[in-house]
């Protein structure tokens, strides 16, 4: 649905409840993050939401309001945490199995992560190769199995007295597939979820469980997922906002911040050599080579975005752009990028970058698990519905519209984002392009 112009946003009142399909590392660093952050022990570092600014108006206005002050976003108080997963632990225990933050960290909310049980998890072991879980539902169908989930969504949003509901789906990456003739049209996924079709994934009986529920929905895996005919068709219907995919933490996160430094200076590039050591469980299911190819088609999209080979083919028109993952137990969660970067200046002088990224990939994650359920909840709230391209921000993949190409540039995206805020408020928008030497 088209942006309206300065919007009446509803109010966020009342509790938010963030719905989890997977409670692994990036899900319990979230939680953990927000519980420690309510309680003073903390700061929300690496969130828009909670430390960015805004600037409205001429610089000589000097009126840069925080954006939880400039829009209307729910408070960190007012959220609820709750979601799926194949293993029983609770999120403490699973906090601590994904050893990304330490007993200091954990301790002091130890009681309040032990309350968040995951529901019930919908799983096929052919999306998930590596993994395999007690805490699985049965069912008599695929829609069956949707129907318990919305279940789980009613219940869980009557028992925790919520106002509105958000989900994230933080699950494991699934099997690289491309969407098939049951994904064409809604009458034909729900025709294939009463025959059990096998070519409908879990993600996607969480996605259509969710939006049916009237959640909005955000895919944070590089899987498809909602990225299909049938489930945009019922965001529309259902008035939903939806967003994805795969979010943009670590390696790709550097790629949108250099690749359009090269271009902005008009340096051409040979070839990038993007390689990772990772030990959590996200690397074990990586290792299997059908969900590491969704991952792969998501990383390398990146750079040909970017670069636009076609329009500077003598800067672009011939990289050779390589990505490997490996699973390497004993590195954990502290995940270790390595990026060998070939470019060339001024007549074809080759020059080589190397960076060598020591991150934490659920700390990077984390914060924007955060940023997107508020987005997608005052996005709901605004009546903003179907593909949410303001934040292709947050994502290595940005789903858009139909026919569109995806924008990157993490400059352009922020840039799109803030406009996006300034203008359901009614504001001007900010373009740097003002006659005017203060604009
Ligand atoms: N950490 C990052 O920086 C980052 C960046 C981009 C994308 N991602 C993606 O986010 C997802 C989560 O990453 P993670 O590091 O937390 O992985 P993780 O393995 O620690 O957690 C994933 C959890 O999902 C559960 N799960 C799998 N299939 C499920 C299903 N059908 N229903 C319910 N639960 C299910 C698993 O049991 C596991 O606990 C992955 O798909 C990953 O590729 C992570």
């Amino acid at each position: 649905m088209a942006l309206k112009k300065g919007v009446d946003v509803k109010p966020a009142s009342g509790k938010l409840g963030i719905l989890m399909p997977g409670m692994g590392a990036v899900a319990t660093t979230f939680i953990a993050g927000v519980m420690s952050i309510r309680k003073g022990l903390s700061k929300p570092i690496g969130s828009l939401t909670q430390m960015g600014h805004i600037r409205l108006g001429k610089r000589t206005d000097n009126n840069s309001p925080t954006i939880k002050e400039y829009i209307s976003i729910a408070k960190l108080e007012d959220i609820v945490f709750g979601g799926w997963d194949i293993f029983h632990d609770n999120a403490y225990q699973a906090a601590v199995r994904a050893g990304v933050l330490e007993s200091k960290h954990l301790d002091p909310i130890k009681e309040e992560l032990e309350a968040i049980k995951p529901m019930t998890a919908v799983f096929e072991q052919a999306y998930v190769k590596k993994l395999t879980g007690p805490n699985v539902k049965k069912g008599t169908s695929k829609a069956d199995l949707a129907d318990q989930l919305m279940a789980d969504i009613k219940n869980f949003k009557e028992k925790n007295g919520c106002d509105r509901l958000v989900a994230v789906w933080c699950g494991s990456t699934e099997v690289y597939r491309k969407p098939t003739d049951v994904h064409m049209s809604l009458d034909k996924f729900e025709a294939g979820l009463k025959a059990s079709h096998d070519d409908i994934a879990p993600s996607q009986i969480y996605a259509y469980a969710c939006l049916k529920m009237g959640v909005p929905y955000a895919n944070g895996a590089p899987n498809l997922s909602l990225d299909t005919p049938a489930l945009l068709e019922l965001a529309r219907k259902q008035n939903m906002p939806v967003t994805g995919k795969d979010f943009k933490t670590g390696q790709t996160l550097m790629k949108t911040i250099l690749a359009p430094g090269f271009k902005a200076r008009m340096l051409g590039l040979e070839g990038w050599y993007s390689t990772n050591i990772l030990g959590n469980r996200d690397g074990e299911v990586l290792d299997d080579p059908e969900s590491f190819k969704s991952k792969e088609v998501s990383k390398l999209g990146v750079i040909d975005s970017i670069l636009q080979p076609d329009k500077y083919p003598d800067l672009y028109g011939n990289i050779s752009h390589v990505v490997r993952i490996n699973y390497y137990p004993p590195r954990g969660d502290a995940k270790e990028g390595w990026d060998n970067i070939d470019i060339y200046g001024w007549m074809g002088y080759p020059m080589q970058i190397k960076v060598n990224f020591l991150c934490r990939d659920s700390i990077l994650a984390a914060p924007i698990v955060l940023d997107l359920a508020l987005f997608m909840d005052f996005a709901s709230r605004a009546g903003m519905s179907g593909v949410q391209e303001w934040l292709s921000f947050y994502w290595k993949s940005p789903m858009t519209p139909d026919g569109l190409y995806p924008e990157h540039d993490l400059f352009i995206q922020l840039m799109k984002l803030k406009n996006t805020l300034r203008y359901t408020k009614g504001d001007d928008l900010i373009t740097h392009l003002g006659a005017e030497y203060y604009d």
